[in-house]
């Protein structure tokens, strides 16, 4: 294995378990706690969950391992990363062409992601409200937003997308907070954030599913998680939509793990930690299901919402759960953290880049990339209220009724994060040296080696290739 010497100034993670929380940090954010349950909800539960494990499994853990030790070996930014080992291979250097990409649709991601933990941050505020109203009037252990009727409580989503200023304050807080940790540094923003937030995420997360799993619904949640429908399961839209929540899940396709592994030490062991993150994430992903369901179906609300879940359905079902009023806001400031843990891990690719190519200050290149972020996020705010009638990309198919902010999500996670995937699938499994790669992954001399380089050099590829041909025009089959 050639080992490269790290690029001048590269920082590094203080330990081998601070890399894997920022890691986990990264993967654990909205993705599991909005957008699984909304695509677990609408995509018939147990067929998606039965999909996404596999997805998770066979293509998104042995991508991981791929990505982090195209970073960990570099020891640099994505595409400068990408660009050593593609010339340590004696292959073009246009291969870094994949990190471009992938950092283009990360950047965008950060620009809806931050739109949507801004509601969250609003939702914190009214919720926070909300308790400070119920302890005043002696009676913490109240519902959610008790002096309001339910259809109140349902329309303040409604409210909030009708408000833009309202949407770009939250947008702006949280575009900045997001800044501020990434221009503190690996180590003394990232690392801490990670090393603080993650945590209390976990000891949050145990503790409201418990809550639900007392005052909810459990074997119906259960149920409906955990009984597959093969049929429905087998549907191009449900095996595409799985794919891409393996995805965005494992903050897969754009490079965030590149970026995080160019930071581990040499004796990291990559096989391990990809095994560990990728576990970690989907326990998550389970786990917030198991939390979310039961407090919808207890109070007979239906699972596909979509979207909305999160900001509409649960309000209602904490307005009628005891002590929802402060469940409520542990589950928002539960979400916000994951949040910020996965939008500086976004951030910090493009961050990176800017910083090694230009030699700039960190400080200077995280202010400009937070500043032009919040900027393109506005166009995600407006899609919901002035905006709401643009179609922009009406033309494909799949798209014909996406709005902004839909089209923004859409072509990242369904088109470019998988297609950034398949080329490095392909590169780590056909084009690099194989000798350097396989020296990376921790698996060398073990069972698991064969297993991995199958996965990576062909069941990846042509998984990625048929579910993104397939989910893009269903008519191909049909
Ligand atoms: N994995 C994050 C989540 O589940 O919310 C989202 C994400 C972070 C996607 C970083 C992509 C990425 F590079």
């Amino acid at each position: 294995m050639v080992a490269n010497a790290a690029a001048a100034g590269q920082p590094h993670w203080s330990s081998k378990a601070a890399f894997v929380l920022a890691a986990v940090g990264s993967a654990v954010g909205l993705g599991n706690l909005w957008r699984f349950p909304s695509e677990a909800g609408v995509n018939g539960g147990g067929a998606f969950v039965l999909i996404y494990i596999l997805c998770v499994a066979l293509i998104g853990a042995p991508l991981l391992l791929a990505e982090t030790l195209i970073g960990r070996h570099g020891q640099r930014s994505t595409v400068a990363s990408a660009t050593l080992m593609a010339r340590q291979s004696n292959a073009s250097p246009a291969w870094a062409g994949l990190a471009v990409i992938g950092m283009i649709a990360n950047y965008v991601i950060l620009t809806f992601y931050s739109v949507v933990a801004g509601w969250v941050l609003y939702y914190i505020g009214t919720s926070g409200a909300d308790v400070v109203r119920t302890i005043m009037a002696g009676q913490p252990f109240a519902g959610a937003y008790s002096h309001l009727s339910v259809e109140e409580v349902r329309g303040q989503m409604p409210a909030l997308f009708a408000s833009p200023l309202q949407m770009t304050l939250t947008h702006f807080v949280f575009a900045a907070a997001t800044t501020f940790v990434v221009a503190r540094g690996v180590k003394g923003g990232i690392e801490v954030a990670a090393t603080w937030l993650m945590p209390t995420f976990f000891v949050l997360l145990v503790a409201i599913t418990i809550y639900a799993g007392i005052s909810g619904d459990f074997t119906a949640a259960v149920a409906f998680l955990f009984t597959p429908d093969f049929e429905r399961a087998l549907q191009p839209q449900v095996l595409n939509s799985a794919l891409g929540q393996a995805f965005f899940s494992l903050s897969l396709g754009g490079g965030a793990m590149v970026a995080y592994g160019a930071y581990a030490s040499r004796d990291t062991n990559l096989g391990q930690t990809s095994g560990i993150i990728s576990a970690a994430d989907t326990g998550v992903a389970i786990i917030a299901g198991l939390a979310i369901f039961p407090i919808v179906f207890s109070v007979g609300l239906t699972p596909d919402a979509g979207p909305t879940l999160m900001f509409q359905t649960l309000p209602a079902a904490f307005h009628s759960m005891p002590a929802g009023a402060l469940v409520g806001l542990a589950f928002f400031v539960l979400v916000l953290f994951a949040a910020l843990t996965s939008s500086v891990s976004l951030l910090e690719i493009s961050t990176a880049y800017f910083v090694e190519r230009f030699k700039i200050s960190r400080a200077v290149v995280a202010s400009l990339l937070g500043a032009s972020l919040f900027l393109i996020g506005m166009v995600s705010v407006l899609s919901f209220n002035v905006w709401a009638d643009h179609r922009p990309l009406a033309f494909l198919p799949g798209f014909e009724n996406a709005n902004w902010f839909d089209a923004f999500d859409g072509v990242t996670g369904k088109i470019l994060l998988p297609l950034s995937g398949l080329i490095t699938a392909v590169f780590v499994g056909w084009i690099a040296d194989r000798k350097l790669v396989d020296g990376e992954t921790g698996l060398a001399g073990g069972p698991l080696l064969p297993v991995w380089r199958f996965l990576i050099a062909w069941l990846c590829p042509i998984a990625v290739f048929l579910i993104l041909l397939f989910g893009l025009f269903p008519q191909l089959i049909s």
